[in-house]
């Protein structure tokens, strides 16, 4: 209601409250380059597309009567309360929306109370992230590097640095064929020596010969070589456990039989995700996938799920499909892009506005309340 009253003054949001004209906003305020990066997708686009499609085709069936005048969003998950079922998924080299990259948006999320995922391809040494945001929920993406002794000190760093939970992404051994990126000779890469994560990295910079500054080449050379491994296995994530004592979490499984395999590796959670539709082209749906998945964790293991949440009641179905806690990646990096932390901390607030109104318009107090027979699917 806050929006609303401010209005009758004739106040009104800085930024659109519908966060789907964000991208069209940060292209017109940072131009195609930057917006690109975020946008971009697989192969044509049909993944991105069909994540937004499998939310659009699943409708909301609201009940009536059933007295939501109290209602609370928290949840717990991964062993903590959290005040609501959403965290800012990782998202790298967040420099390229914004100079004030990864603390900014951190610092959104520790003002607004919600987890903030820290890429492991950050523009920002992790330690400055963690410090900007006190005490608030981190937990730390990992691109699990060839280079073992890499893996180890981030995994170290992680922890001293006060990160509670290991998010680990098995959707990217590789980099996908991006035609945006492609088209712009992988901008990233040219902000490679920009993800301060590795170049500030003990255990990376003694994989050089010459200091970065001396030979930045060979340095966007090491680091590409050694970022991800596309010849790991299940087995492998042994090593993962024996390096880190807290949760760990599979970014990227859609598939029931996966969910299995993360339940017997002793993993404590999944994120049902297909990288915001920017690795498979052609890919399911994540929302088409997550209800199979949900079955096959069958309570073992925490069930987050990303990629195409643009709305309070993107999330609200979701949540209906099984999944525990969602996280949001592009409207929030346009957010930064468009306005630093305040617009970071504007896409929370209106996510979870939104979502706080479709559960109690919907018939439903908690976030553990709507279930699969909350929904229809339009053509089924
Ligand atoms: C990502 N994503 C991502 N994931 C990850 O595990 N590590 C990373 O460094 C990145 N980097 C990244 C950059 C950009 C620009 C985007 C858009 C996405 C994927 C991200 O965590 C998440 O899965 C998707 O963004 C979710 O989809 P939506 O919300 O963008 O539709």
């Amino acid at each position: 209601y806050e929006i609303y009253l401010n209005g009758m003054t004739g106040a009104v949001p800085r930024l659109p409250t519908d966060l789907t004209r964000l991208e069209e906003l940060t292209e017109r305020r940072l131009g195609p380059g930057p917006v690109g990066y975020v946008a971009g997708s697989a192969g044509n686009g049909s993944t991105a597309a069909a994540n937004r499609a499998a939310l659009e085709r699943r409708r909301i069936v609201p009940r009536m009567l059933r007295d939501v005048h109290d209602r609370d969003l928290s949840v717990r998950v991964l062993g903590r309360e959290l005040p609501a079922p959403l965290a800012l998924a990782p998202v790298g080299v967040l420099s390229i929306m914004h100079p004030d990259a990864e603390p900014a948006a951190a610092r959104a999320a520790a003002a607004q109370g919600v987890p903030f995922v820290l890429s492991s391809a950050s523009s920002t040494p992790m330690e400055q992230v963690a410090e900007a945001m006190g005490d608030a929920e981190r937990w730390f993406q990992l691109y699990w590097s060839k280079d073992r002794e890499v893996t180890r000190s981030f995994l170290s760093r992680a922890k001293a640095a006060g990160f509670t939970a290991l998010f680990v992404t098995l959707d990217t051994p590789l980099l996908a064929w991006r035609p945006r990126d492609l088209d712009q000779a992988y901008l990233p890469f040219l902000h490679g020596v920009g993800t301060a994560n590795y170049f500030t990295d003990p255990a990376f910079l003694a994989g050089l010969a010459k200091p970065v500054h001396e030979d930045p080449n060979a340095a966007v050379a090491h680091f590409v070589g050694m970022f991800a491994d596309p010849a790991k296995t299940w087995p492998d994530l042994e090593f993962l456990r024996e390096n880190w004592d807290g949760p760990i979490v599979l970014k990227g499984v859609l598939h029931p039989d996966d969910a299995r395999r993360a339940a017997q590796a002793g993993m404590d959670g999944v994120v049902v995700s297909n990288h915001g539709g920017r690795q498979v082209a052609g890919s399911v749906a994540a929302a088409d996938a997550l209800p199979r998945v949900a079955e096959a964790a069958d309570g073992r293991l925490a069930v987050l799920f990303d990629s195409g949440i643009r709305t309070g009641d993107d999330i609200f179905k979701a949540l209906a499909l099984g999944a525990d806690t969602v996280l949001v990646g592009r409207p929030y990096a346009y957010g930064l892009g468009l306005d630093g932390q305040a617009g970071v901390e504007h896409v929370i607030r209106c996510l979870l506005a939104e979502l706080d109104l479709t559960l109690a318009l919907s018939g439903h107090r908690t976030p553990a309340g709507p279930g699969r027979e909350d929904l229809v699917e339009e053509g089924a």
